[in-house]
């Protein structure tokens, strides 16, 4: 969260993504004056997984801050991210633990990708088996 550059909203997200073997990749939002081109902490935490080969993660953890503010509820993923999540929960092929978090962590909600993402449309749906990214 502290890393994330974020001139335009002011909102500084934080990702921490655990792989399978208890690595973890962490990420920040890293905003553009085009807001449009903006990536998101958790592209980010995902990204930074995928540049070091690993495709098999295990949970998630989110955090954010205002600029001057905390945050009174805990931060969830976007649509976008809980898609791009849902992609490597079926590379593993278990639900993802998250972890979601207010800045000064006063609320802890623990939760999972199925209960943010039910029903989601993935890999099965084209009839694609992606275990064999693992
Ligand atoms: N943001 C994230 O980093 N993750 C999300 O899933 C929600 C939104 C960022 C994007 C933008 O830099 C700022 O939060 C405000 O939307
Ligand atoms: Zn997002």
């Amino acid at each position: 969260m502290e890393g994330a550059y974020a001139p335009y909203s002011n909102f500084y997200v934080g990702a921490a993504l655990q792989s399978h073997d208890g690595r973890i990749f962490s990420g920040s939002n890293m905003e553009n004056a085009n807001y449009a081109v903006g990536l998101h902490a958790e592209q980010v935490a995902l990204a930074a997984g995928h540049a070091a080969g690993v495709h098999r993660y295990s949970a998630i953890a989110i955090i954010a801050r205002g600029a001057t503010s905390d945050t009174v509820d805990v931060t969830t993923p976007c649509g976008s991210c809980r898609q791009s999540l849902f992609e490597v929960s079926q590379i593993a092929g278990v639900d993802l633990g998250m972890i979601l978090a207010t800045t000064k962590m006063d609320k802890i909600e623990l939760t999972t990708l199925d209960e943010l993402l039910p029903a989601a449309f993935g890999p099965r749906n084209l009839g694609v088996d992606v275990s064999r990214y693992r």
